[in-house]
């Protein structure tokens, strides 16, 4: 699927409404995610931290949980965003990447980090998790 610029900017309003839900008390770092299903459906997700630290989910894989749970298997790109304000760039961490190869086709998938809704950088999940198991 062919994600447009519109549907680009949609996912990171999304993201950024999204880390609004944050539950980091540990951390204070707050990121919002929102994941483009191929069928065009769009889900949400947030860091959930925990008091064992351990137990904490990052925000990619609760919008990717969320979905995987209500039958979505298909996915187009999905959209990062991440920090107390909007001066840091959030790259997915490993485990996340991870869990985009189990669904994502390599080199079609889009991950977009972004700051704003005019800042953003676009990465091939190949790009970010070359070599993957
Ligand atoms: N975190 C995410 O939710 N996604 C990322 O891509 C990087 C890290 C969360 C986990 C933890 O709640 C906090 O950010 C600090 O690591």
């Amino acid at each position: 699927m062919i994600v447009s610029d519109t549907q680009r900017r949609e996912l990171i309003e999304k993201a950024l409404e999204a880390r609004g839900y944050s539950y980091s008390p540990y951390s204070h770092f707050r990121v919002g995610a929102a994941l483009l299903c191929s069928d065009e459906s769009v889900y949400t997700g947030c860091n959930i931290e925990n008091r064992a630290y351990g137990p904490t989910n990052c925000a990619e894989r609760t919008a990717f949980f969320k979905a995987v749970s209500e039958g979505k298997r298909e996915f187009a790109a999905i959209a990062i965003t991440g920090g107390e304000d909007g001066t840091v760039w959030c790259y997915p961490c490993g485990v996340c990447r991870q869990v985009m190869a189990e669904f994502c086709a390599p080199d079609a998938f889009e991950i977009i980090c972004a700051r704003s809704e005019e800042e953003y950088r676009i990465y091939t999940l190949a790009e970010l998790l070359p070599e993957m198991f």
